[in-house]
């Protein structure tokens, strides 16, 4: 019931890019490009301090709305940094995991999504989730379909569909609960990422653009969520007599 120093599970919302590129007179694309590099520092941060799970929201399912040239730059980002990263991801003991609707991408990238997971499968140290074409509201719908087929199948009464049950179903369901979470980029909002697994999950808001955040910035976030205390509906006293 207590707060534990370091989140077992962090999720990031990353962003700025755009209003980062922009600073800088250079297209937005080179905003996102750039964004690669916090990327790293995210993970190295999580690999030291001993964070079990990483979730990173890259592409949202609203996001296929943005210019044609964007979402193009986006696709060819994800085809390049697959197949730089990979390899090294790999060396650091992460598990990779792609989340969302995957059926929306192209054979190419979807092949190679599905390799890098195959890939890393076995490794331990950092469960690093990646969410492209991801919506919270889509996870809980294909959580519900699955539930339907199963009911339709005869292998579940409806009745017996509760909160575990259809979170089995939910993305991430073999993962710790997201403890931190956490927006880059100065928007107070989330944007329809996880939904269903950020029920208690602590939030964490920062003016800081995505390509400028560091190990640094990840530890002071880590710090703050080490000072707040998680009641999950108990009183004060009461969390102070369970430590
Ligand atoms: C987040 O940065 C990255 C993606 C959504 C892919 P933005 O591109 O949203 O950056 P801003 O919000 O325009 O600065
Ligand atoms: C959320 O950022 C999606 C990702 C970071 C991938 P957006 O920049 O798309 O969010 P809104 O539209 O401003 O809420
Ligand atoms: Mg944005």
């Amino acid at each position: 019931m207590t707060t534990s120093p370091v989140p077992r599970h962090i999720a990031i919302v990353m962003d700025g890019n755009g209003r980062w590129a922009k600073a800088r007179l250079r297209p937005r694309s080179f905003g996102h490009s750039a964004g690669r590099k916090a990327v790293r520092e995210v993970v190295e941060g999580c690999l030291r301090q001993g964070v079990e799970a990483l979730t990173l929201f890259a592409f949202s399912s609203e996001n296929w709305r943005r210019p044609d040239e964007e979402v193009g730059a986006l696709m060819e980002l994800f085809l390049r940094a697959l197949d730089k990263e990979v390899d090294e991801l790999h060396e650091q003991g992460v598990r990779l995991r792609f989340i969302g609707d995957l059926a929306a991408f192209n054979a190419e990238l979807r092949k190679r999504m599905e390799t890098a997971m195959a890939r890393t499968a076995g490794n331990r140290k950092l469960a690093l989730n990646v969410a492209v074409n991801y919506g919270g509201r889509w996870d809980i719908a294909q959580a519900a379909r699955e539930a339907a087929a199963a009911v339709a199948r005869g292998e579940l009464a409806p009745d017996a569909i509760d909160e575990a049950r259809l979170g089995g179903w939910m993305s991430l369901a073999d993962q710790p609960p997201v403890d931190l979470f956490i927006r880059t980029g100065g928007e107070v909002r989330v944007s329809n990422f996880l939904l269903w697994q950020i029920a208690y999950a602590e939030l964490y808001f920062t003016d800081t653009l995505w390509p400028d955040f560091d190990q640094a910035c990840l530890a002071r976030a880590i710090e703050d969520f080490a000072r707040r205390e998680r009641r999950f509906g108990l009183t004060g006293e009461q969390v102070a007599r369970s430590v």
